[in-house]
């Protein structure tokens, strides 16, 4: 059987930075959703000029074609184990389709570690977040840095700031998350997969924390 889990938690908390460590320690591939959509951007697809639209105001991409993004990619042969999702599902539309969309493959969520922070620590952690151009590897001036200023330490790319991390955006993304999303948390806990991990430790903890998760 096929293992699926789905990162949950708000906008800037760890999910891409821990979603890459339990990835190489598991061996499953790490499928972000808002990743896909910056590879369609930079690529200038129809679907990254689409996607862009949203993403710069803060607002979550329609369910349909976010859906039917993920549905190709699970399907590639890398997935045949499982999967370990950063960034979708994001509404209980996604979560339906991604419940239905797995039976396909007799599988099933498996676990859904939500990582929590409070919205000070999410603030800063969005200030000062860098990312890579190539691989989308994240690193924070102060928490997280680069060996050297600007460059990747994994693939040796050049660093930039998200158009979306400017404050208003934030602020728009940290509300959607909380209309939109939030709801994610009782769907998943009333099918008994929800387990919350404390975010706001430094990053070996946050992932120790979610391998105990993984093992259970
Ligand atoms: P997406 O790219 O998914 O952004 P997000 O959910 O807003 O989350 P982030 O990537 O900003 O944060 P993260 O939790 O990954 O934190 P990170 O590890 O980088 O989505 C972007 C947009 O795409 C959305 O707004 C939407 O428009 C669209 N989209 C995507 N998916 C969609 C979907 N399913 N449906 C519809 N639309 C969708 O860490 C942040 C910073 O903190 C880094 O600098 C890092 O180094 C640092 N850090 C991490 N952990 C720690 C720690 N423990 N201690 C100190 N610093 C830390
Ligand atoms: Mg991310």
């Amino acid at each position: 059987m096929p293992t699926y889990i789905v990162l949950l938690g708000p906008p800037g908390v760890g999910k891409g930075t821990q979603a890459k460590l339990i990835a190489e320690s598991t061996g499953l591939p790490h499928i972000s959703s808002g990743d896909l959509f910056r590879e369609n951007i930079k690529n200038g697809t129809k679907l990254g000029k689409l996607a862009q639209s949203y993403i710069i105001k803060g607002d979550l991409v329609p369910d349909d074609v976010t859906i039917d993004m993920i549905r190709e990619r699970l399907c590639q042969s890398d997935c045949k184990d499982g999967a370990l999702l950063d960034g979708f599902p994001r509404t209980t539309v996604q979560a339906d389709a991604l419940a239905n969309l797995l039976s396909e493959f007799n599988g099933k969520v498996n676990f859904v570690p939500y990582i929590t922070a409070s919205e000070a620590v999410l603030l800063e952690r969005l200030n000062g977040r860098w990312t890579c151009r190539a691989q989308g590897h994240v690193f924070h001036e102060k928490y997280n840095p680069p060996q050297k200023i600007g460059v990747c330490d994994f693939d040796q790319s050049q660093l930039y700031q998200r158009d979306d991390d400017k404050a208003e955006t934030v602020t728009r993304r940290i509300q959607v998350y909380f209309t939109q999303t939030a709801p994610l948390i009782a769907y998943y806990r009333e099918r008994g997969l929800l387990t919350e991990v404390n975010g706001g430790q430094p990053i070996d903890k946050v992932t120790a924390n979610l391998l105990a998760v993984l093992r259970k």
